[in-house]
Parts: C-alpha cells; structure tokens; sequence
C-alpha cells in the first residue's frame, strides 16, 4: 500500500523580502548602483533584487573594516567578543524560523533541511566560537595568538547561511573583522544576517556584507587591505585564488570540491546503509561538496544494496521545498541544471547505466529526479568529475584493497563513508583513505567542533574546531594551509 502525503506547506508570511538591496558597510545598509534579480529556483519567481559590488564597493567596505579592526575590535577583550557572539547566536535562534523559510525560499532546498539543519548549525556555529573568543590562550596556539586584519569571505550557494557562519563565526572570535560576500543565486539571507548583526549592536564595520558576482568576488582577493582569504566554491576558482595571492603574503584557506565515496563492506548493515547512502548523496539536491557522490560496494552485496537502494529512492518526495513532507528540492539555479544535465548525459554515452524513480516534476522551475548510474568504471567522467546534484555513480569492488585504490582515484580528498560492522576493518580502511573527513557507519553528520576541510584538490586548510581557528590567527599552526 502506498501513501500520499496531503500538502503541509510552511507559511512565508514570517519573511519580509524587500524588493531591492543594497550592500550593508560600515554598519548600515548603502544603495547600490547596479541589480540583478534573485529568484525562488522553485518557482522562478523574482524574489527580490541584489546589488551588484563593483570595485570601489569593496574599497569601501574593506576601509570599513580596517577602521574596525584598528579602533574597536581588536581593542575588545576576548570576553567582550564572545558578548556579541553569543548575542548573535541567540538572535539567530530567534529568528530561525525567518531565516529556514527565507532560506528555503532563496536556495531552494526543503524547509526541513533549513530548519532541522541548516540554521541549528549556524546558532552552533556561533555558540562555539563565543567560547573559544577569551580562550585563544589555550587553544594550543601560542600565547597570545594574533589576529590578521580584515578577512575576505567568499561563500558558495549550497549552504548560504551556514557557509556565512563557518566564516564570520571564527574570523570574529579570533578578532578580525569581515568583507564577506554571498554567492550570486543566494544572498537574502546573508543580507538578514547584516540586520542581526545591527540588532546585536555589533560595532559598525565589524561585519561587511558586499554582493555581487565573481569580479566583486575577485576584488575583494586582490584588495591590498586583505590580509586573509577564506573561500569555498568550485575548484577552478579557488585555483584563481591561489594563483591571484601567490606573490603575496596573504593567508588562504580553500574547501573546495569533492568526489566522495561511500565504501560498503559485505558485512554493512544493509537497511542503514542504505539509508546512509541516500543521506549521503540526496540530501540537499546533491549540491554539498563532501557528497557521498560515489558508492564503492562489494561485489558479493552489490545487487542486493542497488535493489534496495532503487526501492527507497522511489520513496523519496521531490517537490515545493516549503513543503514539510519534501525531502528533494529545487536545484539551485538554471546552469546547475544544466550540469547536471550535461554530466548526465555523459554517463549515458559512457556506457553506465541510468535509473531514476518515476517523478512528477513541474515545469516551471530548476527539478532532477535522485538519480543512480550503475556500471560505472572508474575512468568514467561521472567517477572522476564533481556532479553537484543527486546523481550516484556506482563502482564495485572485490578486495578491500581495491575498495581504497578506488576511492581514492579522483583529483579530489575531501570526504569518505565506511560501512562494516568490523571495527578493525574501519580502523584500516580510515588510514588508507585519503580524505579529510571519514564518516563510520553514518554520513553527512557535522559538527562545529570537528575540522573540515580536503586532500588535493579539495582544497588547503581546515575550517572548523581549534585548527579552524588557527586558520585566523597570525602564529596558529595552520595544517595544510598557505
Ligand atoms: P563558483 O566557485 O564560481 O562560486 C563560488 C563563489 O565564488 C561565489 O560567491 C562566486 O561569486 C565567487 N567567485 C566566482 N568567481 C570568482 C573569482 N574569480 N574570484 C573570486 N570569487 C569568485 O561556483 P559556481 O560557479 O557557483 O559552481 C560551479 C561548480 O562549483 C558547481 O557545479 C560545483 O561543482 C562546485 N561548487 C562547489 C562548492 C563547494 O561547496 N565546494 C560550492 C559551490 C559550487
Ligand atoms: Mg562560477
């Protein structure tokens, strides 16, 4: 028997969108001279229109911040910066309700991401680094460790609140000040975050909010009042970056993409493992960087983990993201879409085999069914390039050797799933697998006490817990980062 779930949309009544927006610096919002339109990626309803940063936006805003930072904030204690973190934290939790719809709105994917995950993790994210602002003393960094200046933040549209969060909550509780810019699809919320910042009383320019597309982004790397640079996106901008910062003494960290692997040992349990593996790689439309994008199973437990697989995912309600049943979103934007697409298709004429569940999918607006691609080789673009949607390749494997030589044949090192009831056999594969976070038995669980970050080309440095912080001060032990 099968069930239909009656619609149980969340109101949007809670958000007030303006219609236009301007950048927020120095503590209050300025017009800007030119806009592009944001729009519902469910619907492609105009939501609201952004201002686009141009060069002297950023000078601006990065002007803001240094006074900022010379005659405020690095003159508070770390206490009275863990006043304010705290204040924002609560705020956030306030408001969350605001920022899930909001976000939900913007970015497309389902409220009960946005409300179970997304925004919990934000007033996390903020609650942690409040405690750590007095105690840099004693974070293994040195005495007294040194914040850089004004950091530039470049963030992505996969998370856009919690990406905000993992870059403002550190650089403020080491004692920077921000130019943070959203990314083009998804700024709303970023541009609510600067009203809680004035509800908190954050001193003016401690936070600087610049929107725009990739030439804001790339004026606010090559800014000489920038002394440190935080990014996530796509590999190919951060390789811009890294170039772009290569001849000066400013710090980077990069997250960039990922091909991440879940490896199924024929001793996993089988239901939570398939569970795992739809969490892993349908969540969020597929569009998070650490993606359990690919499934490594063993030979003898393949055809019983693909059955299953196809039978849950035929379960899964793609549809109105401000629906509370939805577990599929809207995919973020029309040129996703079509990589999606296009990254698709090369799967077909490769030889994999595709399969989808039947979905209704509207018309209007940006919609791909979980889709699963067996027969996959390794040589095959869908094994080896970043899809960014919820699209699962495949592969098989016979000893457990073969499951690490596998998983860890990509450009990429950020993410790994194990699945075996053996501890040992977790143990051994989690010291042969090159990846920054390998999750045991689950996947996709987060943690603001708990580094992030990649391998290869998935990036430099770690965000996240003590080494996230070192990431913003001048004599922290940085692993892995310039
Ligand atoms: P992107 O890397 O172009 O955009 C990320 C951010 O960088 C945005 O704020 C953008 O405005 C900014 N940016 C773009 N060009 C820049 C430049 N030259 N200098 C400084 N900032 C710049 O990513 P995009 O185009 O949205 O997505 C392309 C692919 O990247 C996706 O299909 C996905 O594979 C990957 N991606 C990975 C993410 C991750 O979490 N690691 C997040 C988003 C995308
Ligand atoms: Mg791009």
């Amino acid at each position: 028997m099968t069930f239909e779930y009656a619609p149980a949309p969340e109101s949007r009544s809670i958000v007030s969108i303006k219609p236009k927006y301007g950048h927020f610096i120095n503590g209050s919002f300025v017009a800007g001279k030119k806009h592009f339109p944001t729009i519902n990626p469910a619907t492609e309803e105009i939501l609201s229109h952004i201002a686009l940063g141009g060069a002297s936006d950023v000078d601006k805003a990065v002007m803001a911040a240094q006074k900022a930072y010379t005659k405020t904030w690095s003159k508070l204690s770390g206490e009275e910066r863990g006043k304010y973190l705290y204040r924002i934290a609560r705020i956030l939790q306030e408001r969350a309700r605001e920022f899930a719809v909001l976000e939900t709105l913007d970015n497309g994917k389902p409220i009960r991401e946005t409300r179970d995950i997304d925004i919990p993790l934000v007033a996390a994210h903020f609650f942690y680094h409040a405690g750590w602002a007095d105690k840099l003393d004693y974070a293994g960094l040195g005495h007294n460790p040194k914040s850089y200046g004004v950091a530039g933040q470049i963030i992505p549209w996969n998370f856009p609140l919690l990406m905000l969060a993992w870059k403002v909550a550190p650089a403020l509780a080491t004692g920077n000040t921000v130019v943070l810019k959203p990314a083009e699809t998804t700024s709303l919320t970023a541009l609510l975050f600067a009203e809680v910042c004035q509800q908190a009383e954050l001193p003016d320019g401690v936070v600087n909010i610049v929107t725009g597309d990739g030439s804001t982004g790339s004026a606010i790397v090559n800014h000489p009042g920038i002394h440190k640079i935080a990014f996530t996106g796509s590999t190919e901008v951060g390789k811009k970056i890294a170039r772009a910062i290569a001849s000066t003494d400013k710090k980077a960290t990069l997250e960039l993409g990922g091909k991440g692997a879940n490896i199924v040992f024929d001793d996993a349990p089988v239901d939570e493992t398939v569970e795992g593996i739809v969490n892993g790689i349908f969540f969020n439309q597929g569009h998070v960087c650490c993606a359990g994008s690919r499934l490594i199973v063993q030979e003898s437990i393949a055809e019983e983990i693909i059955e299953k697989l196809k039978v849950r995912m035929a379960k899964i309600r793609v549809g109105d993201p401000l629906d509370k049943n939805t577990d599929l979103g809207a995919i973020n934007s029309k040129e996703q879409l079509i990589k999606i697409k296009e990254l698709s298709a090369i799967g077909d004429a490769e030889g994999a085999e595709r399969w989808s569940p039947q979905c209704n999918l509207s018309n209007k607006g940006f919609w791909f069914a979980p889709t699963i691609f067996t027969g996959v080789t390794q040589a095959n673009r869908i094994a080896q390039e970043e899809i960014f949607g919820p699209v699962l390749s495949v592969l098989t494997f016979r000893t457990p050797q073969e499951a690490m030589d596998k998983a860890n044949n990509t450009p990429f090192g950020l993410s790994a799933g194990i699945w075996s009831e053996k501890g040992s056999r977790i143990f051994w594969a989690s010291q042969h697998l090159k990846a920054g976070v390998i999750w045991a038995n689950t996947f996709n669980k987060f943690d603001p006490a708990s580094p992030f970050g990649g391998y290869k080309e998935s990036g430099w440095g770690r965000e996240g817990g003590k080494h996230g912080l070192a990431a913003y001060l001048k004599n922290g032990k940085e692993t892995g980062a310039k």
